[in-house]
């Protein structure tokens, strides 16, 4: 069993900060409580800058719909003090005649107002603006710098809490960029359908099928739907059902009672409640038992498991990928797999092409393990002689990308120079394979047609492949024109 939680590499937004943005926010309120009560003001009110509007970030006494326009402040000396980056202080509003003619001086009754500027560096980003009415307080040019004070922390808690937001944001954004997808190197048109098929199924629940040889990448694939889904932060939890005794499997799958055979000596979960809420990855599923067949169409007809020995059942959420390198259609035919549970399993299949179908993607791929292996090892990145290239590209590959990687590993370790030749490759006939073209030229025509044949004639989706321009493949291929073409 293998429970990986790669999901955990970004940080949900709770652990990756020091204060929580809540604390930020009540630490904010009760500055404005504090202020309220010292100055004995009836109303009180922080506002911020936020593009070309004014917005009130906490408030007090404040009707919501004045929180919302400021209608009822007296927005002239909030401007002012915006405009100023001055304090400004009226102890008797009624009578200045700045303000006295203002409808929300007059409509309440204000006698004293105080507004502060708050900073950020050297700009003003709001405001702490509070008012008091007729025979409360009057406020003293004493007060000023008791506000100016509490504004620069309010200042500190509201750039921490835009801090917040904006790593929060771009938290977000990370865990939204299919970082698992981008893992899975492949250019060529049946890799660009496999893309598709993840996209469409991507944010689904509906059961997926991964099919294809040994090491094609179908645990990448599973990976990538989980990881770039909206599962991502529940577990991924994969089980190697190939080869493994029948009781051993169930109880593995499917957890069981204390006492319900020799050797359970405590109740057990079972992996399918572990991946409650998750994804979960049954690897060779053309091997499962008849029994344990049932059991799972089961768990995809009704949501229930039971465990071993038990009577009750339990709910599970579980999204079910699975994955054959045997044709599982072939299995129903020959009566070793139920039908009904094929079609549940297989709601969508997505088949990973052999690499020697895709050779078009096979540089990619060398480069892309390349590029690992200098990360890795920490030390320049080795290439690939023209003739090893070559050898590559013509070699069958029956273990596929694995091989490949396993190649390129070896390889890279055991080439002496940057270069790695022919002879560090140590693949069956690796020389005769690299002489199938004996110069750079053939080698390039060789792959370039190769990969015109595999995109079906379409000169634009082989240019792309490529990754070369249409002009020079037209132009290559006209030079390639045989005489009389
Ligand atoms: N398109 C790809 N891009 C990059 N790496 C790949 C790709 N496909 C496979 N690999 C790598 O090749 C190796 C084998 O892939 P994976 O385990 O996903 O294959 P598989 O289809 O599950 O094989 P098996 O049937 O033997 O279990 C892994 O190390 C994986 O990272
Ligand atoms: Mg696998």
């Amino acid at each position: 069993m293998a429970e990986k939680t790669l999901g955990g590499v970004i940080p949900t937004a709770t652990t990756s900060t020091v204060i929580p943005r809540q604390d930020i926010v009540r630490l904010r309120d009760t500055l404005l409580d504090w202020a309220l009560d010292m100055m004995s003001a009836d109303r009180a009110a922080l506002i911020h800058i936020e593009g070309s509007a004014l917005k009130v970030v906490a408030s007090r006494n404040l009707s919501d719909e004045s929180a919302r326009d400021l209608t009822d402040l007296s927005t002239s000396v909030v401007r002012q003090v915006l405009g100023t980056g001055v304090p400004l202080l009226t102890h008797d509003a009624q009578a200045d005649p700045r303000f006295g003619q203002a409808a929300s001086v007059i409509l309440h009754q204000i006698t004293s107002i105080i507004c502060v500027p708050m900073f950020h560096e050297q700009t003003v980003i709001g405001v702490i603006y509070l008012d008091s009415r007729r025979n409360r307080s009057r406020f003293t040019d004493e007060n000023i710098e008791f506000v100016s004070t509490f504004a620069k922390v309010a200042a500190l808690a509201s750039d921490y809490a835009k801090s917040y937001d904006e790593v929060n944001q771009q938290l977000q954004q990370l865990r939204q960029m299919n970082w698992a997808r981008e893992k899975i190197v492949g250019q060529s048109p049946k890799m660009q359908e496999v893309f598709n098929l993840m996209r469409r199924v991507m944010n689904s629940d509906i059961s997926v099928l991964l099919e294809g040889e040994s090491g094609t990448g179908k645990e990448l694939v599973a990976q990538a739907l989980h990881y770039d889904g909206p599962r991502r932060d529940r577990p991924f939890v994969t089980q190697f059902c190939g080869n493994l005794a029948e009781s051993l499997l169930e109880s593995e799958l499917f957890g069981h009672k204390k006492g319900s055979f020799t050797g359970a000596i405590s109740d057990k979960k079972g992996l399918f409640e572990i991946a409650d809420g998750g994804s979960f990855f049954l690897d060779e599923i053309a091997d499962i038992s008849p029994t344990i067949q049932t059991k799972l169409l089961r768990v995809l007809q009704d949501g229930e498991i039971r465990r071993v020995g038990d009577t009750d059942s339990h709910r599970v959420n579980v999204r079910i990928i699975s994955a054959t390198n045997k044709s599982l259609k072939g299995e129903v035919e020959a009566g070793n797999f139920r039908e009904d549970l094929y079609y549940r399993l297989n709601v969508i299949s997505i088949h990973l092409p052999a690499l020697r179908e895709r050779i078009g993607d096979i540089p990619l791929l060398v480069n892309h393990f390349l590029r690992e292996l200098a990360h890795k090892t920490k030390t320049g990145q080795k290439r690939l002689s023209p003739r090893a290239m070559q050898a590559l590209v013509n070699y069958q590959w029956p273990g596929n990308v694995r091989e490949l990687q396993n190649t390129i590993e070896r390889s890279h370790l055991l080439s002496e120079g940057d270069i790695i030749e022919v002879h560090d490759l140590f693949i069956p006939e690796a020389e005769r394979l690299a002489l199938k073209s004996k110069t750079l030229k053939d080698y390039e025509r060789d792959v370039v047609l190769r990969v015109l044949k595999e995109c079906g004639g379409n000169k634009t989706m082989t240019a792309e492949t490529l990754d070369v321009s249409l002009r020079w493949l037209h132009y290559k291929l006209n030079e390639w024109k045989q005489p009389g073409d």
